[in-house]
């Protein structure tokens, strides 16, 4: 049975300062994933805090926003069969020194901050983050 699902990537200030983003797409099309919709952005910090507020309560909710709002980024809908969690696998865990080897962390995270990419964490939010970034 198909599992066909859709996720929303970001590539983080710190790769596009980097000029990493062809490369790490690159590891999303190697992988089997297609980027459906992909923009380059920069959001604001009331945007940040919109779409980071499951994180509102956490002591480095303030800091993330500023960093994701600190440059340009850039915004996909990845689609693949599982593709939430296939997304997660590729990506390794949040900090990048505890990221296994060949994840995109690993490879190009900096500090748990400065990670690189995100992917969401649940089809729900998979749906809210989508919504969030191309509703129009
Ligand atoms: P991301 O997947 O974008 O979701 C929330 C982000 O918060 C996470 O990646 C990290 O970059 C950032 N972050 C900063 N500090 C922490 C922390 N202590 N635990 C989890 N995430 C953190």
């Amino acid at each position: 049975m198909s599992n066909l699902e859709q996720t929303l990537s970001i590539i983080k200030p710190d790769a596009v300062e980097r000029n990493l983003q062809e490369e790490i797409k690159k590891n999303f099309i190697e992988n089997n994933f297609i980027i459906k919709k992909e923009k380059k952005i920069q959001i604001s910090k009331s945007e940040a805090e919109d779409f980071y507020k499951v994180h509102q309560s956490k002591p480095f909710y303030n800091e993330l926003c500023n960093y994701l709002s600190s440059g340009p980024i850039i915004v996909m809908i990845l689609e693949k069969e599982s593709a939430v969690k296939e997304n997660r696998k590729l990506m390794g865990a949040t900090d990048p020194t505890k990221a296994e080897e060949g994840t995109l962390r690993k490879k190009y995270g900096i500090s748990i901050d400065k990670n690189s990419v995100h992917g969401s964490d649940s089809i729900e939010n998979a749906k809210i983050e989508i919504e969030f970034f191309f509703k129009f």
